[in-house]
C-alpha cells in the first residue's frame, strides 16, 4: 500500500526549500514566488504514479544530504514530468519539467507556475521567450546561460538567472546535468511562447518529440 504519509512529508519539505531558495535571491519575483508557496503550504496534490524515463540520479548524487534532492528521491515516481524536445542526436528524453504548482500543475493555481526543470549533459535548449517573468534558482550543474545577445556565462548552483518578459534566453550544457526550480509570474499562459530552431553549426541535430509538436 502506498504511504501517503511519506509523500506528503516530502512534498512539504520540497515546497519549504523552494519557497527559502526564492527568497533568498532577495529580488521581489522571488519572494512573491514565497508567499504563493506558504499560501499553499497546506494542499497535497492527488498522489499518483507517473510513468517517466527522466532519470536524476546523476544530478541528485551531487546533492547528498540536500532535503531538496532527499524530497525529490521519494517523490520521483509521482512527480507529473514532461519531456521535451531532443536537442542532439539521441533518442532519450534529454529535457524535462515538473509543474508543482499552476494552471497545470500537480497542486491547481491561476496566478503562477513553478517547478523544476532538468536538462541533461551535451544539451541545448534554443533562444526563446515569453510573455511571463521567469525565475531560475539552479539547484545543481554549471550551465551556460545566454541573456538577449549577452555572452554566454556560466552560472552555478545556489545562483539564480531573472528573465523579464519577452527577453531572449538560452541554456546550454556541457559535461554536467543541469537541475533548476523555475517560477513564472505575471501573464503565465503559452500563447506568447516561441523557440528558435537550433543555430546550424552546433553539431546537434535539432528534433521534437511528435508527442509535442500538437500542442
Ligand atoms: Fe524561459
Amino acid at each position: 500500500m502506498l504511504d501517503f504519509s511519506s509523500l506528503d512529508q516530502a512534498w512539504a519539505s520540497l515546497l519549504d526549500q523552494f519557497a527559502r531558495r526564492f527568497d533568498a535571491t532577495e529580488t521581489s519575483h522571488g519572494r512573491e514566488t514565497a508567499r504563493f508557496i506558504r499560501a499553499n503550504a497546506s494542499a497535497r496534490p492527488a498522489w499518483k504514479l507517473h510513468a517517466h524515463d527522466v532519470v536524476l540520479s546523476a544530478t541528485l548524487a551531487t546533492l547528498e544530504r540536500d532535503p531538496l534532492a532527499e524530497a525529490l528521491e521519494r517523490l520521483s515516481p509521482f512527480l507529473a514530468w514532461r519531456t521535451r524536445g531532443v536537442f542532439t542526436d539521441s533518442d532519450h528524453t534529454n529535457r524535462a519539467y515538473v509543474e508543482f504548482m499552476g494552471p497545470d500543475g500537480m497542486l491547481h493555481h491561476d496566478e503562477i507556475r513553478l517547478g523544476i526543470y532538468w536538462h541533461d549533459r551535451h544539451t541545448f535548449y534554443p533562444r526563446h521567450r515569453h510573455e511571463a517573468v521567469e525565475l531560475y534558482h539552479i539547484v545543481s550543474g554549471h550551465a551556460q546561460w545566454q541573456h538577449v545577445n549577452d555572452e554566454w556565462v556560466s552560472r552555478p548552483p545556489n545562483s539564480f538567472v531573472l528573465h523579464q518578459a519577452n527577453e531572449d534566453h538560452a541554456t546550454k550544457t556541457d559535461n554536467q546535468p543541469l537541475l533548476a526550480l523555475w517560477s513564472w509570474l505575471g501573464d503565465i499562459s503559452f500563447a506568447s511562447y516561441s523557440m528558435d530552431e537550433a543555430p546550424v553549426g552546433l553539431g546537434l541535430g535539432f528534433r521534437d518529440f511528435e508527442s509535442n509538436l500538437s500542442r
